[in-house]
């Protein structure tokens, strides 16, 4: 797909930029001009993901990369104002992933991990990106969700409630940013082969990837172009009059339902834990952690 605009002079942040959608996010705002900074925990990553991106496209302005926790305030804040080869108007969060764990097998910390990875990062990317892009006169937050955000998805309720969260921010943040020029949007991508740790253990699966094809009109996965063509329409200025959506890339999933991930499940979670889940029951995994203890601490 041909956008209608270049990205020339519009500096870009990406979060998580090291990664398989955060590169080729990166490589496709590149390919259309923009300076773009990669942002991630790993030096290594985040370097040979620059140095990939720059050889394709030796003619964009060179891909740089700065380290930091997403989930740290000081470390997102600095990484927004590290952005100078161009003013900053575009920022891509791409920090998160899911937990594959039904909701009586669910441990609180975990829960709570995964609010920190979904929502927490996509909230400091907002908070600390968006008074530079107002100050630039105006541009693009573009956050990850998931097909799973859209509704209810058995077997992954840690994964669905933050990014549902996730999706809440970004329309509120659209509606109160909007005045400052700041448009605040999602994609709600399917399962993509990105070497992410959820999906490869879906995909590793022949029988469980059939069932996550059944539930798409679209009968195929996605691929890094889908969601990266998806990206760079909300960042660009083709998508000026748009802010506050999820928009889906999931081969029509939202039209049916979630896949049954009971397969991938058990392996995960072993078949205690899925048995106790599905008899009703907090799983053993999770009394041992949380429950066992407490009341052998009140015996003492
Ligand atoms: N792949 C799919 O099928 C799929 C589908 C729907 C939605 N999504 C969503 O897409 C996003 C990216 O997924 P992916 O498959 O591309 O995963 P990935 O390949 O594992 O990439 C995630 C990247 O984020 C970085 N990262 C993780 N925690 C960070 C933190 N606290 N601060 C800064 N960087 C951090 C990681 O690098 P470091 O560990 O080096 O920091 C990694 O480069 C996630 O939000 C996921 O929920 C994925």
């Amino acid at each position: 797909m041909a956008m209608t605009d270049s990205l020339d002079g519009y500096g870009a942040l990406v979060i998580g930029g090291g990664g398989g959608f955060g590169s080729a996010f990166a490589e496709r705002l590149t390919r259309d001009g923009a300076a773009v900074t990669l942002m991630g925990r790993t030096a290594d990553t985040l370097d040979a993901a620059a140095k990939r991106i720059s050889a394709l496209h030796p003619d964009a302005p060179d891909v740089r990369w700065v380290t930091g926790d997403g989930c740290n305030p000081l470390d997102v804040d600095a990484a927004a104002h590290s952005v100078d080869a161009a003013p900053l108007r575009i920022c891509i969060t791409t920090v998160g992933g899911g937990t594959i764990r039904p909701l009586l097998a669910l441990r609180t910390d975990t829960l709570r991990a995964d609010f920190d990875r979904n929502v927490v990062s996509a909230f400091l990317a907002i908070r600390h990106a968006a008074p530079v892009i107002a100050s630039a006169g105006g541009g693009s937050i573009v956050c990850t969700s998931t097909s799973a955000g859209g509704f209810s998805f058995p077997h992954m309720p840690s994964y669905a409630v933050t990014k549902a969260a996730l999706e809440a921010l970004v329309r509120v943040a659209a509606d109160e940013l909007g005045h400052l020029g700041v448009r605040v949007n999602t994609v709600r991508p399917g399962l993509v082969d990105t070497g992410g740790a959820a999906p490869t253990q879906v995909i590793a699966d022949p029988e469980q990837l059939a069932t996550v094809r059944r539930e798409k009109p679209l009968a195929r996965l996605g691929t890094l172009d889908d969601i990266s063509e998806g990206v760079r329409y909300l960042a660009g200025p083709e998508s000026s009059w748009v802010t506050g959506i999820a928009l889906p890339i999931e081969g029509g999933n939202h039209l049916r339902r979630a896949p049954d991930l009971e397969p991938v499940a058990r392996r995960i979670c072993g078949d205690e834990d899925i048995d106790d889940a599905h008899g009703g029951v907090i799983a053993r995994s999770v009394r041992e952690a949380e429950l066992d203890g407490r009341q052998s601490a009140r015996k003492r």
